[in-house]
């Protein structure tokens, strides 16, 4: 119960406090969700006793904080994780929350993508979930994602939406075929040009994402089109505030209707959350009715609309590529407009589409993230346990345990103020001698294990290259000084210098001068001094877990 421990609640709105009370009494442990009304809470809450503890709340380990509630003598447990997570702060409203809205997103222009399209093969997206959430990351980021060698069959559309969620049925049918009809209902049933627009604005709600499974394109023409219409909004608020805002405030009746089917929505083109923010565009000249306004409120709205139709319609604006049999773009229909240039109609040009909804994409890739982060806590369990298992063993002739060894390296690198990922280097680098099909002792009799390469190729689903890649270089290192400083070599210990020779010895000039290429010669350099630092049986490194949340902080979460 020491000072820096003490959780700060009074100036804490308290009626948000006591409704985030985590108790069971409060929210069924069972599921989380909330027991009680909000006017079950007392008028005149105020805070009684409050109490710091060293441990507890929601499960967690460390600081907390206990409230006793004045007038009704409730008793709340406040974890000091979960305050510092969610306390209110003035730019709290600014962060991503569901990332529906502009600030969950990476706005962008041709220029930012142009050979760089977001996309995956189907069989890897089917098979591994990294590339799954890869996927569904860029279709919330970007709002697309180009799915490629999606078989060609009638109906595979369907497949490709139950990947992630639920197909949203439409007076379309479950999917529908975009190819040339002889009594189109719709412009797109032509060999028509059709200009950046969203699909479905008269509908509400309006489905909010579209799939385009290229079966067959053959025909002259026909390319596709994408721009951000939270891009083209965002700059008609910088170039056109007035606009903007008339866009933002006035309903447009969006109308469909043929012999079966009559839709109607009036909603405005582009939509603002409470904060202003952008949350949806609708964007389609081929389906506003009859605007009823008073004249002067008609003028402001063409102007408006023009100004922002003719921002949509920049070249810059506008991602141009061309869809092949196999292929299967996914994107954010109340973001993204979507065009296509004219087609010979006497060409073969047949797309499936089908509608769906974002809201599940995102929980789905919420799911993936979850599971990711448990198996990452999996992992480093793993880890945890080496360290104390075989970590504890005799390391290669030196008088430090391999645990005591990597652990002196990270402290080493610790002291010396190198960011995580170098430290996470330092402290993981001769995780090659663990459980590896050729062990230390095999080194030591003569045999190079290349334990720098496995234990970076063993980490790598976890680490990026920062962590990696100086690990990979640890042994190089080695050799490298011994051929750069001639006096390093006269610090190796025994042990290390009967390994050089098994390692291949200094480096001769060209292995020099290809190592420095390497963009982690100097990283393998500082692993590789810490390293040879790391050999005091005099010192007492902290343990494994003084350094697991900075490796938690660097996995890699997809
Ligand atoms: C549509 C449409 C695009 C295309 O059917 O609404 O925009 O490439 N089609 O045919
Ligand atoms: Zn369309
Ligand atoms: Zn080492």
């Amino acid at each position: 119960m020491t000072e820096s421990l003490s959780v700060d609640v009074v100036d804490l709105p308290l009626m948000w406090l006591r409704d985030n009370c985590p108790c069971s009494r409060c929210r069924d442990p069972r599921n989380g969700q909330k027991l009680f009304q909000i006017t079950d809470l007392p008028a005149g809450l105020a805070l009684g006793a409050v109490r710091q503890s060293a441990d507890g709340g929601d499960g967690a380990d460390g600081a907390a904080v206990e409230i006793d509630w004045a007038p009704d003598s409730h008793r709340s447990t406040y974890s000091a994780r979960w305050l510092a997570a969610n306390r209110p702060g003035a730019d709290t409203c600014e962060g991503p929350g569901d990332r529906r809205g502009e600030t969950g997103k990476t706005l962008w222009t041709a220029a930012d993508l142009e050979g760089r399209i977001p996309e995956a093969d189907w069989a890897a997206y089917l098979g591994d979930p990294a590339v799954r959430a890869q996927v569904l990351e860029s279709v919330l980021a970007l709002g697309f994602a180009l799915l490629r060698d999606v078989p060609c069959r009638e109906g595979q559309v369907l497949e490709a939406v139950e990947s992630f969620g639920y197909v949203r049925e439409t007076n379309y049918g479950r999917l529908f075929d975009v190819r040339v009809e002889p009594d189109p209902t719709n412009l797109a049933f032509t060999g028509a040009r059709i200009t950046p627009h969203t699909d479905n604005p008269y509908r509400d709600p309006v489905p909010t994402l579209q799939l385009l499974h290229c079966l067959s394109n053959a025909a002259v023409g026909g390319d596709s089109g994408l721009v951000d219409g939270f891009k083209a909004a965002a700059l008609l608020r910088e170039e056109d505030p007035g606009a903007f805002a008339v866009l933002a405030r006035t309903p447009v009746p969006f109308r469909f209707s043929d012999s079966r089917t009559v839709l109607e929505a009036d909603r405005p083109m582009i939509d603002v959350d409470g904060h202003g923010r952008i949350r949806e565009v609708r964007f389609n000249n081929r389906s506003i009715a009859t605007l009823r306004l008073p004249a002067d409120q008609l003028d402001a709205f063409y102007l408006a609309y023009r100004t922002f139709a003719e921002i949509t319609l920049r070249p810059a604006l506008q991602l141009n590529f061309r869809l092949s049999p196999g292929d299967c773009l996914i994107f954010d229909n109340v973001r993204l407009l979507h065009a296509r240039t004219a087609f010979e109609e006497s060409g073969a040009r047949h797309l499936q589409g089908a509608y769906a909804d974002i809201d599940a994409l995102a929980g789905t890739l919420a799911v993936l993230r979850r599971e990711r982060a448990a198996a990452g806590g999996e992992f480093l369990d793993g880890l945890a346990a080496l360290f104390e298992g075989e970590g504890a063993g005799v390391y290669l002739g030196e008088e430090v345990t391999m645990a005591q060894h990597m652990l002196q390296a990270a402290v080493r690198a610790e002291a010396a103020g190198a960011p995580d990922a170098l430290v996470a280097a330092a402290l993981l680098h001769d995780l090659g001698h663990f459980h590896g099909p050729v062990s230390g002792e095999e080194l030591m009799t003569g045999t190079d294990n290349r334990h720098s390469h496995t234990g970076a190729d063993r980490l790598a689903e976890w680490f990026g290259p920062e962590v990696t890649e100086p690990i990979r270089l640890h042994v190089a290192a080695k050799r490298y000084l011994c051929a750069v400083e001639p006096e390093y070599f006269g610090r190796l210990s025994e042990a290390s210098v009967y390994t050089l020779k098994v390692q291949g010895g200094p480096m001769n000039p060209t292995e020099v001068a290809a190592y420095e290429k390497n963009p982690y010669a100097a990283d393998g350099v500082a692993v590789r001094r810490w390293d040879d630092e790391a050999k005091d049986p005099e010192v007492t490194a902290p343990g494994f877990a003084h350094f697991r949340p900075m490796l938690a902080g660097l996995l890699r979460t997809a």
